[in-house]
């Protein structure tokens, strides 16, 4: 992918590329999506990370994006570690051709340039490994919940940077699931109309 250009994003760009996620994430996993609206909220909150958040160019259209904000991990003693979680997507008319895998790259390249000790992920077992992501349970670590599932992985950033780091893993609370299903309808009018619909890929 020659002409794609990764770079960070800019303030005047939120909302192109609200529109790009919401193009991604729509009826993947349910009828829609919210991850345009979630990723709107990331933005004013503290755990969001400006030099963490990478847009993939196709000359003046952004095509996909890669966030990846604070979360935490806490031990069953009470104690907090500070790891990232990760968002990507890209539009459904340029996937397969490389670009999630230079945004994921280029994202992972930089949270290990901050210091960053590891990601946190729910997302495809088949995708991620190329880019180094395990089960999550390697490292002792558990969902929120204590549970341990194929999609819920992790990365280490740097020599066993996760080394000590136990316990159960919590997003930001601005990277949680919308459930005001009005407040996500009324956001969702400030896009172009689209339909919602039921598809045998959405996860139960
Ligand atoms: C997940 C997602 C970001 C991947 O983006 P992408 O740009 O399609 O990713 P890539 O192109 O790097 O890889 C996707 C596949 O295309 C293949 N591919 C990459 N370059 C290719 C090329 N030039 N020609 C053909 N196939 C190619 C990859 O090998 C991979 O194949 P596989 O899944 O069968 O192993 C995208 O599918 C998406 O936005 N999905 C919806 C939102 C979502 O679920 N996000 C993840 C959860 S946060």
């Amino acid at each position: 992918m020659e002409n794609i250009l990764i770079r960070t994003e800019t303030p005047r760009e939120y909302r192109e590329t609200e529109n790009v996620v919401r193009e991604a994430f729509w009826d993947v996993y349910k009828p829609g999506c919210d991850e345009h609206l979630i990723i709107h909220k990331l933005r004013q909150s503290p755990d969001f990370i400006a030099e963490l958040d990478f847009v993939a160019c196709d000359g003046d259209d952004i095509v996909g994006v890669a966030i990846c904000p604070k979360a935490k991990i806490i031990s069953d003693q009470g104690q907090e570690f500070t790891v990232l979680s990760m968002l990507v997507g890209v539009l459904p008319s340029h996937q397969k051709k490389g670009i999630g895998s230079m945004l994921i790259n280029r994202v992972i390249e930089a949270a290990r340039s901050l210091g960053h000790k590891g990601i946190v992920i729910f997302g495809d077992p088949k995708y991620y490994p190329r880019f180094g992501f395990r089960n999550a349970m390697d490292y002792g670590i558990q969902t929120s919940d204590g549970q341990n599932l194929d999609p819920f992985m992790a990365l280490e950033l740097g020599e066993n940077s996760l080394d000590g780091i136990r316990g159960r893993f919590h997003e930001a609370p601005a990277f949680q699931p919308i459930r005001d299903s009005a407040e996500l309808a009324a956001f969702d009018m400030q896009f172009p109309p689209k339909e919602k619909h039921v598809t045998d890929t959405q996860l139960k």
